[in-house]
This record gives structure tokens, C-alpha cells and sequence, in this order.
């Protein structure tokens, strides 16, 4: 068959391409192999939540997803779509495209809670003042905080600062949200109440890929777990299959030895 009929055909058979693709990423940092050809399908509505050792490639892999880091070899696509890593344009969209939420926050130590998720607003989608801290304003709701929208991030609990991010994660209308131990950062008494907002993202639809060893969290809302470890993805499935009490999985190994800890 010539290529072009290959293509038309793979077209009419996936009508609705993934969210995000990634294919056979690689990446080589420091004269080691970090990634070792990974590639990862993620669905509309799926949370899919990557776990494993540290060290093993989570957060390098969640930073080639919205191209912070350029890999070696591999591809990105957003809804079928494949993002040239070099062309500044479509990275800035596939910014706006795919969010990011760190560990550590990452928020303006100068600027409000409000003003810290209305500054992309104005900058990257060109808002006025007004209508980016009215949007703010909205998201800030979603998150629980309309009542700290004016402290600066030195008044606010950690739990709080992860709030604000997520709020300013999805006021650029993302369409995938990437969270790299959002909770790691956090007392263990506020872990739940992020976790709290991201249940409820996830429930109302969005579309989220999280480095996480919340276990709970993770049995109870993701779509499927990806057991990474010294740059691949070794075990992939439902939290049903891989952690059943009788799966003899090393990712079930992993979360025994973590519950223990
Ligand atoms: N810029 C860099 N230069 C050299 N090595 C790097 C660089 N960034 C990451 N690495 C290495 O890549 C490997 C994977 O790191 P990564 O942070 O992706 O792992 P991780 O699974 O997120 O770990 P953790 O659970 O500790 O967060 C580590 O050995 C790390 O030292
Ligand atoms: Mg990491």
C-alpha cells in the first residue's frame, strides 16, 4: 500500500487522536541515558499517574511532555498534531496547551495570589487587567481560595501556594495538566486538601498526568498507573491489576515497601 493511502486509512480509524502522544522518547543528559524510548498515549479524561524509584526519569519524561526539555529523539503530538520543538510559536501554544504544576509551586514572590494567576493572562493571552483578574478571580473560586486572593505567597500555606498554581494552571484553559509531586512539598496535614482539588478536576473531566506516591489517591482516580523505573516504563495497567493483593507486580512491590516506609 503507498504511505499516503496508510495514512488516510490510520485517519478514518482514530477520529479522536490522543490528547497528548509521545513516541519513543529519548534523552541523553550528563553522558547517561535518562529515557529510554518511552512512549505514553493519554485519552480525554484520563488521569494517569506515574510512579516508580527516584531517580527513574518521572520528572524528565512529564518535562519532555510540555517540551521544558528538548529529547534526543521522539515526538509530541497534542491532538494528533506533532509540536516542533523548534518552532517558538507552537511551543507557546502547546504551553498554553498543556499546564504544568511543580512540587514546589514556582509563584511570584512579588505578586498576589490573584495577580500571580492573572499575569499569564495578560501576558501570553493579552487580557486586560480587568477581565484577566476577573478570570483569576473565577479560578481562584474553583480552587477554595476567593478569601486569599490579595495575600502574597509568604502569607499563604504551602496547600495554599499549590492551590494558587493550579488555579493559574487552569486559567490558560489547558487541555492536558502535568503534576510532578504536587503533595511531596507539603506538611502532611495539607496534602489532602490539594488532593482534594485535583479529585475533583479529575471528576469533572480534565485530563491530567501526575507523578505521584499517593497510593490511595492514585487506586481510587487513575485511569492507569506507569511504573517507571532507570528511564522506562516497565509496568503499565488499571490500579486494579497491578495492585491486586495477589499480583506478584513490582509495582505492587514498590507500594508495599512505600506503605512500610
Ligand atoms: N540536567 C540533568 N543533567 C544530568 N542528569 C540529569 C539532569 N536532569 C535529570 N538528570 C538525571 O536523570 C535521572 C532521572 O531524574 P528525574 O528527576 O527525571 O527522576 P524522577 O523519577 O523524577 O526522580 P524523583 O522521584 O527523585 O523525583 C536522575 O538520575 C537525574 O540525576
Ligand atoms: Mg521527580
Amino acid at each position: 500500500m503507498r504511505p499516503e493511502y496508510r495514512y488516510a486509512l490510520m485517519n478514518t480509524q482514530t477520529p479522536h487522536p490522543p490528547v497528548l502522544s509521545m513516541r519513543n522518547i529519548s534523552i541523553t543528559l550528563g553522558g547517561r541515558k535518562i529515557l529510554n524510548s518511552v512512549s505514553l498515549d493519554v485519552e480525554r479524561g484520563e488521569l494517569k499517574v506515574l510512579i516508580g524509584p527516584s531517580g527513574g526519569g518521572k520528572s524528565t519524561f512529564l518535562q519532555c511532555m510540555n517540551l521544558l526539555v528538548t529529547p534526543d529523539a521522539g515526538s509530541v503530538s497534542i491532538e494528533g498534531a506533532s509540536v516542533n520543538p523548534h518552532d517558538k510559536k507552537a511551543l507557546c501554544r502547546l504551553r498554553q496547551d498543556v499546564g504544568m504544576i511543580f512540587q514546589d509551586f514556582n509563584l511570584f514572590d512579588h505578586l498576589t495570589a490573584v495577580k500571580n494567576v492573572a499575569i499569564a493572562l495578560r501576558r501570553v493571552k493579552g487580557m486586560s487587567r480587568e477581565a484577566a483578574e476577573e478570570r483569576a478571580m473565577h479560578e481562584l473560586g474553583r480552587v477554595g481560595l476567593t478569601d486569599k486572593a490579595d495575600l502574597y505567597p509568604a502569607h499563604l500555606s504551602g496547600g495554599q501556594k499549590q492551590r494558587v498554581a493550579i488555579a493559574r494552571a487552569l486559567a490558560m484553559d489547558p487541555k492536558v495538566i502535568l503534576l510532578d509531586e504536587p503533595t511531596s512539598a507539603l506538611d502532611p496535614e495539607l496534602v489532602g486538601e490539594v488532593l482534594a482539588v485535583i479529585r475533583d478536576l479529575a471528576k469533572s473531566g480534565m485530563t491530567m498526568i501526575m507523578a505521584t506516591h499517593q497510593m490511595d489517591f492514585a487506586t481510587a482516580l487513575a485511569s492507569e498507573i506507569l511504573f517507571m523505573e532507570q528511564g522506562n516504563i516497565i509496568e503499565r495497567g488499571t490500579p486494579g491489576s497491578l495492585l491486586a493483593p495477589d499480583s506478584a507486580t513490582r509495582t505492587r512491590d514498590f507500594c508495599t515497601r512505600l506503605a512500610d516506609m
